[in-house]
C-alpha cells in the first residue's frame, strides 16, 4: 500500500517559530575551545578568535538563537571571571566535564561577538546553583544597561560602549540535578526570587526562562507552573534520545540493526512528552502566553572509543539525520506551545552539526537536515493528514513516513518527508488541496545512505550529503514520490 498525505494549503495552523531551529553551545569538551574558539593567534584562520571555517558553515544554517554557557556548566560559571584582559582571567576546573582547566578566554564579549557574526539571538543561561542573586542581576546590567552604572562602566572599560540586546535569559539549568539537586518547591521559590532582579533595561525586553523538567517529570512541571507561572515567559524541557541505558548508551556507529528502530521510537517519544507537559501548562496558562523551550534535545551515545569520557564526542550518522527530521516535525506540530528548541550541541559534542579535528572540519548528516529544513523557519504550518504504513507492529512499530508542510512568505510550499524504514523504499502519494493552481515542482533535495550508520569522516566528508531529488511524478495537484530507505527529503512546490 502507498503512504498517503493530504496537505490543506488553505488551512494554516500558525507560524513555525524560527527559534525551533536553535542551537546550544556549552563549555564542554571541544565545543567552545577548538570547535568555535581558537584564539586570535591561531594558525587556523579566524575572525576575532572564532574559526572561519566553522563560522561560514554555521552562517549557512541561518541559526536563529544560540544558548550558552551551559548546561551543567552554567551553574558553576562565574561570568566576572570571563571578562577583561584575557591574560588576567582566572583559570578554573571544569568539574562536570572532564576536570580540565577552563581558562575563561571565551567569555561574555566573545560569545556576544559570535552571535553578532552568526546574526543570531543570544540565549544566556545564568547561575542559580552556585551563584548569587547579585551576580545574576549584575550580569544582566553588564550586558544591557544603557547609562551610568557600575556594570555598564566596567563593560565600557572592557571595550564595549553600547549595551547589547539580550532577549532570552535562563534562570538556572537542570536545578533538579547538576544545578543544585533541588526539590521543585524550593527551586520555584528561588526562581521567583532570582528573576525579580533580572531586569529589562531601556528598550531591551528580557524573556525570563524557568528551569523546567527532564523527560516525564510531570510533578516538576506541575509545581513550577502552579507556584511561578506568573513570573516566567517560558519554561524548559530536556529530553535526550539514548538507545540503551544510562551506563551503556549504545554506539554511534556499528550498532546492531535493532538499535535503528529503538532509537527512532525513542526520538518519537518527544511527541508524548510535549503533549503531556503542554496539558499541564494549559491548566495554568490556557492562553499559551508561556513558551515551552526544549533547550536540550538530540541523541546521546557512548563516546567515541579513545576519547575523554567527559567530552561527549560522538559520530553522527544517517540515523541522527532521521532523529533530527522527525523531532523537528514534532516541534512543528506543537508550534503553538513550543517556541524554541536547541539541539545539543553545536560542535564536537553529542548530536553536533559540525565536527572538527585540528584544522579540519566536516558537516554531519544532522547539519544537512538543518540546512534543508531552514525553509520552514517562520513559515506558516499547513494542516497535513497522513495515512502511512507501519514498520513492525504495536509498541514495537514505527510509522514508515513522517511529514510536515509549510508555506513561506513568498507563497512557496515546502514539504519535508522522512522515510524511517532502513530496509525498504517508500512510495508516498501526496495530494494538495485548497490550492487552485496547478503544481509545478521547482526543487527537490534528498539526504540518504545505504548503511544504517552512513556517516562522514575527515577523509570522506561528503559521503552523506544532499543530492537533487528527481524520483517523483506530478499530475495536476497530485504528486507521487519514491523515497529510498533511510532518507530525508524536502520538496518545494509552487504554482504557475
Ligand atoms: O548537554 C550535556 C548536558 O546534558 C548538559 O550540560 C546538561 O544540562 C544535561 O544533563
Amino acid at each position: 500500500m502507498a503512504n498517503r498525505i493530504v496537505i490543506h494549503a488553505d488551512r494554516a495552523k500558525g507560524t513555525i517559530n524560527r527559534n525551533i531551529y536553535g542551537h546550544f553551545s556549552e563549555h564542554l569538551g571541544r565545543c567552545i575551545y577548538e570547535g568555535l574558539w581558537v584564539g586570535e593567534d591561531s594558525p587556523i584562520p579566524n575572525t576575532d578568535g572564532i574559526r572561519n571555517d566553522v563560522l561560514q558553515a554555521l552562517k549557512q544554517l541561518q541559526i536563529p538563537v544560540l544558548r550558552w554557557p551551559g548546561g551543567c556548566f552554567a551553574d558553576e560559571y562565574h561570568w566576572k571571571d570571563g571578562v577583561g584582559p584575557r591574560e588576567n582571567r582566572k583559570r578554573m576546573v571544569n568539574t562536570h566535564w572532564g576536570g580540565v582547566v577552563e581558562n575563561n578566554h571565551f567569555g561574555t564579549h566573545e560569545f556576544m561577538r559570535l552571535c553578532e557574526l552568526l546574526e543570531c539571538e543570544p540565549y544566556i543561561n545564568g547561575n542559580v546553583g552556585s551563584g548569587t542573586v547579585q551576580e545574576m542581576s549584575e550580569w544582566v546590567e553588564y550586558l544591557t544597561f544603557d547609562g551610568v552604572s557600575p556594570m555598564a562602566e566596567w563593560r565600557k572599560g572592557n571595550g564595549r560602549e553600547q549595551p547589547w540586546q539580550v532577549k532570552y535569559f535562563g534562570v538556572g539549568n537542570e536545578n533538579w540535578g547538576c544545578g543544585g539537586n533541588m526539590r521543585p518547591e524550593y527551586y520555584a521559590d528561588l526562581y521567583r526570587r532570582f528573576q525579580t532582579y533580572v531586569r529589562s533595561y531601556g528598550d531591551n525586553r528580557i524573556h525570563k526562562i524557568a528551569c523546567g523538567p527532564s523527560d516525564a517529570d510531570y510533578p516538576w512541571m506541575e509545581t513550577l507552573m502552579k507556584q511561578a507561572h506568573r513570573f516566567m515567559d517560558a519554561i524548559t524541557l530536556h529530553y535526550y534520545t539514548i538507545p540503551g541505558s544510562w551506563s551503556e548508551k549504545g554506539s554511534a556507529t556499528g550498532f546492531p540493526e535493532s538499535e535503528w528502530t529503538i532509537t527512532l521510537r525513542k526520538a518519537l517519544h518527544m511527541e508524548e512528552l510535549i503533549t503531556r507537559h503542554s496539558a499541564i501548562m494549559d491548566q495554568y496558562d490556557p492562553d499559551k502566553r508561556i513558551g515551552l523551550i526544549v533547550d536540550e534535545w538530540g541523541t546521546w551515545y557512548d563516546v567515541e572509543p579513545g576519547t575523554n569520557p567527559g567530552f561527549l564526542y560522538q559520530q553522527n550518522t544517517i540515523r541522527d539525520a532521521l532523529v533530527a527530521g522527525i523531532t523537528l516535525h514534532v516541534f512543528h506540530r506543537h508550534s503553538d506551545r513550543v517556541r524554541m528548541a536547541n539541539i545539543a550541541q553545536l560542535v564536537n559534542v553529542l548530536q553536533s552539526v559540525v565536527l572538527t579535528e585540528g584544522e579540519r572540519m566536516l558537516l554531519t548528516p544532522t547539519y544537512h537536515v538543518f540546512d534543508l529544513f531552514k525553509v520552514h523557519q517562520d513559515a506558516e504550518l499547513l494542516d497535513l493528514h497522513e495515512a502511512v504504513d507501519q514498520i513492525g507492529s504495536g509498541r514495537e512499530g514505527l510509522p514508515q513516513i513522517s511529514a510536515s508542510a509549510s508555506r513561506d512568505a513568498e507563497g512557496r510550499i515546502h514539504l519535508s518527508l522522512c522515510n524511517l524504514d532502513h530496509q525498504s523504499s517508500a512510495t508516498v502519494a501526496i495530494e494538495l488541496r485548497g490550492w487552485a493552481e496547478e503544481v509545478i515542482l521547482v526543487n527537490g533535495s534528498i539526504l540518504a545512505s545505504e548503511q544504517t550508520d552512513g556517516h562522514n569522516t575527515f577523509d570522506t566528508p561528503d559521503r552523506v550529503a544532499p543530492a537533487t531529488f528527481t524520483d517523483f511524478t506530478v499530475a495536476a495537484n497530485r504528486l507521487t514520490a519514491n523515497l529510498p530507505p533511510m532518507s530525508v527529503a524536502v520538496l518545494e512546490l509552487t504554482s504557475r
